[in-house]
C-alpha cells in the first residue's frame, strides 16, 4: 500500500546485549537491510553499546535510538543521561514512556510530556509509547487510557515538534507475550489516536504524524499490520535481537 508517510521501523533492545554482542547483531542488521531504502530503520541499544553501535552505523541506511532519557540538562541528576550526552553518539531518536518505564520507573504522562520537549529541544526526535493493559481493554476503556495517554505524553508540543515525533501505540498485552494484536485492533486505536491528534492539533498535522504499533511484532504478521492504513511502522522487542528476523520485518513490510 502506498502512504504518504514513510514506513519507521524500530528495534528496542531493552536491556539486553554486551557490547560484544551489540555490535554482531548491529553489523548483521546492515548487511542484511544494506539496500533497503524505503523504510526508515532505526536501532535502540542499551547506554553502554551506544557508543561502539554508532561507530558501526557511520555511512549506512541505519539510524540509532536511545531507549531513555532524562528530562534535565546536564546537572546533580545521578544516575541520568541527558539528552546532550546522546547527541555525542549520534542518536536521532529516543524512546520515551515505554510501558515498562510507565510500570517500573512509575513514568507518569507528565513526566514523559517534560523528556519530549527537553528531546525537542536537543533535536532528538522522541518515540512517545502509549498502551492500554489487558484489564483496560477487557473493561472497555482503551480509549480513555489511550486518549490520556497521548493527550498527557505530548502536552506542549507545538505542530512543528509533533511532527517530528513518533507515536509508538504499545498495548501492554502484546508485548513479549506472543499475543499480537490483531490488524483490525491495531488499526482501531490508531485511527482513534490521529483523530485525538487531530483535536491537539489540526487535521494536516496530525495526517504527518507517524504511529507505530509494538507487541509481539515479528516477520510473518509484519506484512498484514503494515498494511493497515494508520499503521506507519513498528516498534520490535524480542523479534529484534536478531538479525534475520529484525530484517525479515522491514522486508515483509516494503
Ligand atoms: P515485543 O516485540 O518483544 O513484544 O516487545 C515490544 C516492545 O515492547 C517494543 O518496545
Amino acid at each position: 500500500m502506498v502512504k504518504d508517510r514513510k514506513l519507521i521501523i524500530a528495534g528496542n533492545w531493552k536491556m539486553n546485549k554486551t557490547v560484544a554482542e551489540a555490535l554482531d547483531l548491529v553489523n548483521g542488521i546492515k548487511r542484511e537491510v544494506a539496500s533497503v531504502k524505503e523504510v526508515d530503520i532505526v536501532v535502540a541499544p542499551p547506554f553502554t553499546a551506544l557508543e561502539s553501535v554508532s561507530k558501526a552505523l557511520l555511512n549506512s541506511n541505519v539510524r540509532l535510538g536511545a531507549q531513555n532519557m532524562s528530562e534535565n540538562g546536564p546537572g546533580a541528576f545521578t544516575g541520568e543521561i541527558a539528552a546532550t550526552m546522546l547527541k555525542e553518539f549520534s542518536v536521532r531518536y529516543v524512546i520515551l514512556g515505554h510501558s515498562e518505564r510507565r510500570q517500573y520507573q512509575k513514568e507518569s504522562d507528565e513526566l514523559i510530556a517534560k523528556k519530549a520537549a527537553a528531546a525537542h529541544a536537543s533535536a532528538l526526535k522522541p518515540i512517545v509509547c502509549v498502551g492500554e493493559t489487558l484489564s483496560e481493554r477487557e473493561g472497555g476503556i482503551t480509549e480513555k487510557v489511550i486518549g490520556t495517554q497521548v493527550r498527557g505524553s505530548l502536552a506542549g508540543l507545538t505542530r512543528e515538534q509533533i511532527e517530528e515525533t513518533i507515536v509508538a501505540y504499545e498495548p501492554v498485552w502484546a508485548i513479549g507475550t506472543g499475543k499480537t494484536a490483531s490488524s483490525q485492533q491495531a488499526q482501531d486505536v490508531h485511527a482513534f489516536i490521529r483523530k485525538v491528534l487531530v483535536e491537539m492539533f489540526d487535521d494536516a498535522t496530525a495526517r504527518r504524524v507517524r504511529i507505530q504499533y509494538g507487541g509481539s511484532v515479528k516477520p510473518s504478521n509484519a506484512r498484514e499490520l503494515m498494511g493497515m492504513p494508520d499503521v506507519d511502522g513498528a516498534l520490535v522487542g524480542g523479534a529484534a535481537l536478531e538479525a534475520r528476523s529484525f530484517a525479515d520485518i522491514i522486508r515483509n513490510s516494503i
